[in-house]
């Protein structure tokens, strides 16, 4: 079987959890390929009794909550390793296995001295910082990039670990205290936290480009998995204000070790409606009543910080370029619920910059700023339809607000969610083959 990609459309949190409940214990293998605890899903499982867990993940793919599924971290991952095992503890005092996890060897590790220099680099940004997650990330993958980042596999060999750790404080020590009037980070707590977890690491480590090639010459199904989203992707997002990792289809392969020729799909989530955490442009962002009426029924507060999210209309001007960058197959569209009971429902078709009608993204971020949006306005719906299951079964104009979508956004939907809860979707067309 070919390998599918999940992304998301908009700026993350557009619930991609939807997809993966979908495709359930159909997936053999769940790769986290990009980004690191800075992601945050919600999965809520049901029980046989009907009573419902919220098990909220950061790190972990999410097929780590599936038995069947083995969830792998990829070498495009940035891992935070205390947070790897608070994370493992957890589901494990909940009675979820974990025993299947997978890391890569190449993956990158956050150091704790990464950490301090998100936060000390935001602060000293002021008005002009990005609202990170303060997880470390950038810093991190500015490691990478620059040569002196720490893999994964450098930790079980001490002398290495060292030399690399000495390598990247000789520089950010001076940074850390010269420029941000901060405490030098030492290199031997650093060797010692990292080299902590050298023994429960070592039995979950391979070669994970290998352990997939092998999984898709025997037929399995290998589902990746991006965090983050589209627009925060570091080359097609909202640059700067964009997260420091490839959350589109392109940095699938290179997150995995899995070639282009083989990924077969690419699904995207959509949210029905927008939102955003941190700071950038937001064309279709609202300040009155609807944006607090979408926040509150939503439950659009952070996974990962809490923070309230920034929500607006549905964006199809997004959701075309994400069908472009990613080369999105099947859309499926989430919270659809969610904008039940008002009158009218507006969707941004194009946008108006300084008088001219931009139907695609602005080639310029300042125009991106600039952007209003040009709504159509479709009918609202007041019915329930989080018990729909078919797509017959949702209200004439529901049906009407889907079927514009697709039309605008260019790619098929093939599910719809109708509620929070696993079973709450409309499946139109079979998610995997
Ligand atoms: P970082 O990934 O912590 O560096 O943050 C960079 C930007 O990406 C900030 O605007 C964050 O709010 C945003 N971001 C990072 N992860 C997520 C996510 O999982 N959902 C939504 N936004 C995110």
């Amino acid at each position: 079987m070919p390998a599918i990609v999940l992304v998301g459309a908009q700026w993350g949190d557009e619930g991609k959890g939807k997809a993966t409940d979908l495709m359930g214990e159909d997936v053999d293998y769940v790769v986290k390929f990009n980004g690191g605890n800075n992601a945050g899903h919600t999965v809520v499982i049901e029980a046989e009794d009907g009573s419902r867990e919220k098990y909220a993940l950061h790190l972990l793919p999410s097929g780590i909550l599936t038995p069947s599924v083995t969830p792998i971290i990829g070498n495009g991952v940035v891992v935070d390793l205390e947070v790897l095992f608070e994370e493992l503890d957890g589901l494990n005092a909940r009675g979820v296995d974990t025993s299947k996890l997978l890391v890569s060897a190449n993956a990158h590790v956050i150091a704790p001295y990464n950490r301090t220099l998100d936060k000390v680099t935001e602060r000293f940004l002021g008005a002009r910082k990005i609202g990170t997650t303060g997880r470390g990330i950038g810093p991190t993958y500015a490691d990478k990039m620059n040569r002196v980042g720490i893999r994964i596999q450098d930790i079980f060999d001490e002398g290495i670990l060292r030399q690399k750790v000495d390598a990247a404080l000789a520089l950010k020590n001076q940074v850390l205290v010269k420029i941000y009037n901060t405490r030098a980070a030492e290199a031997d707590r650093v060797v010692e936290e990292l080299l902590s977890y050298a023994d429960r690491l070592r039995p979950m480590v391979a070669d994970t480009a290998l352990v997939l090639e092998k999984a898709l010459n025997e037929g399995q199904n290998v589902l990746l998995e991006a965090g983050q989203a589209t627009l925060l992707d570091v080359d097609h997002g909202t640059y700067p204000f964009v997260t420091s990792s490839s959350a589109t289809a392109g940095g699938a392969c290179t997150g995995s070790g899995i070639p282009p020729t083989r990924v077969s799909r690419v699904i995207a989530i959509l949210k029905a409606y927008t939102t955003r955490v941190g700071e950038g442009p937001f064309p279709t962002e609202l300040d009155d009543d609807n944006g607090e009426f979408l926040r509150k029924t939503g439950a659009e507060y952070g996974t990962t910080t809490g923070r309230p999210r920034r929500c607006g209309w549905l964006d199809v001007v997004i959701g075309r370029y994400a069908t472009r960058i990613n080369g999105v197959t099947d859309f499926v569209i989430t919270k659809l619920d969610v904008l039940t009971g008002l009158p009218k429902v507006p969707i941004c078709v194009a946008y108006d910059v300084d008088g001219v009608r931009h139907d695609e993204m602005p080639v310029g971020q300042s125009d991106f700023h600039h952007a209003t949006p040009i709504y159509e306005e479709l009918d609202g719906w007041w019915e329930d339809i989080s018990g729909c299951r078919t797509f017959e079964d949702l209200p004439a104009n529901a049906q009407a607000y889907v079927l514009r979508v697709e039309e605008l956004i260019g790619a098929r939907v093939s599910a719809i969610g109708v509620g929070p809860g696993r079973h709450e979707i409309i499946e139109r067309h079979a998610l995997l083959d």
